[in-house]
């Protein structure tokens, strides 16, 4: 059995779909805990209503006692640690919920995790992998021409978010140069694809596309992210776990870097093709509703991933490219309109006041950046 946390949130619960669709792993189970913020849906796992192999847990990676009694009951090979406070803007309004679930609840994890793995007998205990899943921007912000990030590129995280992802990075490093704990951890670029919350870029313009509102884009729109499909971040995951050196980082990244403005020209112009409705409201095109609005502070400028090392050493490549799977994302969100619907509820749209409101009043007339 595996522990997956946070396995009710975009990455997670895709990783949890994806565990019981692939041949490898198909009968082995998954102890699934998530605290269910605003973040986690269990609708995200409907699929497995009826998979007995996946157990889901409504619980905190803050709460020690039951840690230690999931571990101690269920004995899983490996900790797949995706649980976290994860949206750059919500860390800016509110650091607290970063510090606690992605700082203390990390060192929680582990400090379960070391106690679990000392009392596992060999070879158990040797095979044993705590998975920590992070992102590329611990490494900061890159200039147009610098290169790419490697695994030994150093930390500057620029913002709460990303500051509170160096510390549990440097966390879980240290258990393992410490202790000994066997760990790998995952440093990978934004994601995109089915069920992810409509705050983050790609799904916040789909859905406002569609529901003919403001697409809002920061400063000038020409930050640069790398972007994956969510299913081969999963697969890079899988092969990281199965074949991946204890103690070792992997950068996963998509060799796909984009300017935000580029990617939401790119989903305007699916929309326009796939919903002609929606674009005759916008005024013929759903580019009509691009608007420039004040910009993030501190907002880094670029993110690139070398993702040579895990190609490399491991085999790992992704599947998708931006085309296919952006088309793969536009039309899940088409044909998905209920979970868009059930995931805005009331604290949503609050965020989406808070977040926006200000911001807006800033506004400079749609399709010049401000
Ligand atoms: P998400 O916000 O969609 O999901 C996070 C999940 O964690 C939710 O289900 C939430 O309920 C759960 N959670 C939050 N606090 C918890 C706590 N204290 N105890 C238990 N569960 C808790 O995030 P995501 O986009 O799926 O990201 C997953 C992981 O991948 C995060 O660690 C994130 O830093 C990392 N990551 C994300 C991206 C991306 O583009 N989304 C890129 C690189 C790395
Ligand atoms: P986001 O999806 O929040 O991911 P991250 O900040 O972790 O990279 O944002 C992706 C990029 O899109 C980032 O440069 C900020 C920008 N952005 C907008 O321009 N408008 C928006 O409404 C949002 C949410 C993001």
């Amino acid at each position: 059995m595996i522990l997956v946390t946070g396995g009710a949130g975009f990455i997670g619960s895709n990783f949890v779909l994806d565990w019981f669709n692939t041949a490898a792993n198909r009968t082995e189970p998954v102890l699934n805990l998530d605290a269910l913020t605003y973040a986690g849906n269990r609708e995200n796992l409907s699929g497995l209503d009826q998979q007995p192999l996946h157990h889901f847990i409504h619980g905190d990676i803050n709460n020690q006692e039951l840690i230690a009694q999931l571990l101690k009951q269920h004995q899983p090979r490996a900790i797949i640690h995706f649980a976290a406070e994860s949206h750059v803007d919500r860390s800016i309004h509110g650091p607290g919920e970063f510090i606690r679930t992605n700082i203390q609840g990390t060192f929680n994890l582990l400090q379960c995790a070391l106690d679990y793995w000392r009392g596992l007998p060999q070879p158990q205990a040797s095979s044993f992998r705590f998975l920590h899943v992070s992102t590329d921007e611990v490494y900061g912000s890159l200039g147009p021409s610098d290169s790419a990030f490697t695994e030994t590129t150093p930390y500057q995280p620029n913002s709460p978010y990303s500051a509170s992802k160096a510390a549990s990075d440097h966390l879980v490093r240290a258990w393992h140069h410490t202790y000994g704990l066997p760990v790998l951890t995952t440093n990978c670029s934004n994601n995109y694809g089915p069920f992810q919350f409509p705050e983050k870029l790609i799904p916040l313009v789909m859905t406002n596309a569609l529901a003919g509102k403001a697409l809002p884009i920061y400063g000038d729109g020409m930050n640069i992210r790398d972007w994956l499909y969510v299913t081969d971040h999963c697969s890079a995951i899988r092969t990281v776990l199965d074949k991946g050196q204890a103690g070792e980082v992997y950068n996963i990244g998509g060799w796909n870097e984009m300017p935000n403005i580029e990617i939401v020209k790119i989903i305007c112009q699916l929309l326009d093709r796939k919903s002609p409705e929606t674009a005759q409201r916008a005024g013929g095109t759903h580019e009509q509703l691009i608007t420039y609005v004040k910009d993030r502070p501190g907002h880094d400028r670029r993110y690139a991933i070398d993702a040579n090392k895990i190609a490399r050493e491991l085999g790992w490549k992704p599947a998708e490219t931006f085309a296919s799977g952006i088309e793969k994302t536009v039309d899940w969100y088409l044909t998905h309109r209920e979970w868009v619907s059930h995931v805005q509820s009331g604290a949503y749209r609050q965020w989406i006041d808070q977040q926006y409101g200000s911001r807006m009043s800033g506004t400079r007339q749609q399709g010049t950046p401000q």
